[in-house]
Order: C-alpha cells, then sequence, then structure tokens
C-alpha cells in the first residue's frame, strides 16, 4: 500500500478488502468494549481548511480509540494561513506527527504536502476526492447486501469529489456505476476515462431516470458543496429533477438502500421522507466512518 491516501486509484481490491476486513474486527472489538490500542503514544495532526462534522469527530475519536492523539488545526490559524509554503510545514509536521490528515480546497496542495511529508497523509476531502467517505460507504454497503461487487449503483446530482470518488471505486471493485448530472455539472473526465481504461462500467447522463432503474445503490450528495455557495441560486436551478424522492426510488430495485454522506440539505438533493425513510442506511455509513478510518489508520501509521 502507498503511504499516502489521497484518492482511491492508490488502492488495488486488495488493499480496500484488507480495510474492510480490519474494520470489521475494530468495530467488533469497539462494540465489545474490547482495548484495540494499535497506535498507542502516536499523533495525528488534523489540517482543516473548511468546516466539518463528521471527518473532524470520527478521526479525533479514532485515534483516541486506538491509544493515540488527534491534534485539530484549523489552518487559518497556522502560519500556512499566513502564506508558509506547504512545503515547510510538511516536513515540520513530519518531525512532531506520525501521521497527518488534511481537508483542502485544492488537491494539488494535498498533494504537495504528501509529497514533502515523512508520514502518512490522509485525504479528508479535497475538492477532487473524498476517498475515506468511500470506503465507509462501500464497507456500509458491505454490511447491508450480498456481493458489493455485482451491484448497481447510481449517482444522482454533482459531478463533484464524491462523484469522483465513485467513479474511482468503480475502477478498484469493478461494479457497474451510472451518472446522472444536469448539464455542465458531469464528473471530471480525465478521471471518468482513466476508470474506463482500468475497465470501470460507468454510464453518464443527464437523466436522474435512466440512472436509477433498476439499481441497488442510490447516492447523493449537496447541489453546492463547500466553496461554491454563492453558485446556490443558480444551481438550485440546474439541478431541480435531480432529487431522490419516493417517486425515482420506485424505479430502483425494491431492496435497494439509499445513501448519503453529509451534511443534507433535506428535500433539496433528498426528501425528508428518504433520508428517514425504511430504505436509508445514511446513518450506519456516517457511523462507519470511524471504524473504517480507524482501519486506515492503523494499517498506514503501523510501526
Ligand atoms: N461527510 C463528511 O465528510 O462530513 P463532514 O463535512 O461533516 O466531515
Ligand atoms: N461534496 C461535499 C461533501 C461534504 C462532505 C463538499 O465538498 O462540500
Amino acid at each position: 500500500m502507498n503511504k499516502d491516501f489521497l484518492a482511491l486509484s492508490d488502492w488495488s481490491l486488495d488493499d480496500l478488502e484488507a480495510i474492510f476486513s480490519l474494520t470489521r474486527e475494530l468495530k467488533k472489538k469497539q462494540q465489545e468494549g474490547t482495548p484495540h490500542h494499535l497506535l498507542e503514544g502516536q499523533t495525528l495532526g488534523m489540517i482543516f481548511e473548511k468546516s466539518s462534522t463528521r471527518t473532524r469527530v470520527s478521526f479525533e475519536v479514532g485515534m483516541f480509540q486506538l491509544g493515540g492523539h488527534a491534534l485539530f488545526l484549523h489552518s487559518g490559524t497556522t502560519q500556512m494561513g499566513r502564506g508558509e509554503p506547504i512545503k515547510d510545514t510538511a516536513r515540520v509536521m513530519s518531525g512532531y506527527c506520525d501521521g497527518v490528515m488534511a481537508r483542502t480546497y485544492s488537491h494539488a496542495a494535498l498533494e504537495e504536502f504528501a509529497e514533502n511529508s515523512y508520514i502518512p497523509v490522509i485525504n479528508g476531502l479535497s475538492d477532487l476526492y473524498h476517498p475515506c467517505q468511500l470506503v465507509a460507504d462501500m464497507f456500509t454497503v458491505t454490511e447491508h447486501k450480498e456481493d458489493y461487487r455485482k451491484l448497481k449503483y447510481c449517482w444522482i446530482g454533482d459531478g463533484n469529489n464524491m462523484a469522483n470518488s465513485w467513479i474511482n471505486a468503480a475502477a478498484v471493485a469493478g461494479f457497474e456505476l451510472r451518472i446522472a448530472t444536469p448539464k455542465g455539472y458531469e464528473p471530471d473526465s480525465k478521471i471518468v476515462s482513466l476508470a474506463e481504461k482500468a475497465g470501470a462500467k460507468i454510464l453518464l447522463t443527464n437523466d436522474p431516470r435512466e440512472a436509477a432503474e433498476g439499481v441497488d445503490v442510490l447516492n447523493t450528495d449537496v447541489w453546492a458543496s463547500m466553496g461554491h455557495e454563492a453558485e446556490q441560486e443558480e444551481r438550485m436551478k440546474a439541478f431541480g429533477g435531480f432529487q431522490i424522492n419516493s417517486e425515482l426510488l420506485k424505479l430502483a430495485d425494491p431492496e435497494a438502500v439509499v445513501m448519503h454522506c453529509l451534511p443534507a440539505h433535506r428535500d433539496e438533493e433528498i426528501t425528508d421522507a428518504v433520508v428517514e425513510g425504511k430504505q436509508s442506511i445514511i446513518f450506519n455509513e456516517a457511523e462507519n466512518r470511524l471504524h473504517v478510518q480507524k482501519a486506515i489508520l492503523a494499517t498506514l501509521m503501523a510501526r
């Protein structure tokens, strides 16, 4: 496995399944109250350029449960916020911490940080990808369905960091993925073509009904991600028909499950009834961020 985890495309299927297996083990230990201090005395530095609830809390609690410590750094209150070069910060933090998790706007900045670090660097969401979320999402599917690799998945909404990560996931795990976005909001075309070259079966459409027909797993995310708040009004118009609601859900397999990385804007990209409905596995998905990330931390930071 690579030193860093910046994108799911960094991993093989074996890497992914090893993380699932350790996640199952650690989740069981956590639920039984059995100590699992795999990172005793280690420190994770957590750098945030953007807001977070789940990522911050699950990484911080996860490090505590692994016997280590996590340090929250809002980038604006560090010297990085005053222009200290990324490469200098990366080298300095490598001398203090055992790993870094960073949430950035620019994915290139995250790559530069990782290249200049001597310790593992984990992507806690960039404008391009949200890989930890995807591992938690796929793991959650394995808890609800047989053979996650044989299922049909759809993405309804913005071709954003989450959609790009689902495309990488389809390449690594080899499942069928359909993506419905409004025109002009398609996912990154380079990521799509690399995934297709790696054998991924991806359908891109501007019709949410075509994407949802007969699928086993439906996914969506906010219409205006962090950094796009100023476009909220124009996006509300563009994304009007791209809501996961009970009507769209009727087109999917009757046993289909619905996912959302959260935070959700209820009654925009997904109705309140679907979030609270029987087919929603959204809150299991959120909890699994903790269990999956502990497995990722324990694997990358193992001494
Ligand atoms: N899903 C997710 O990453 O949530 P936060 O923005 O709250 O961390
Ligand atoms: N696409 C969203 C995900 C938040 C977890 C964003 O980037 O804001």
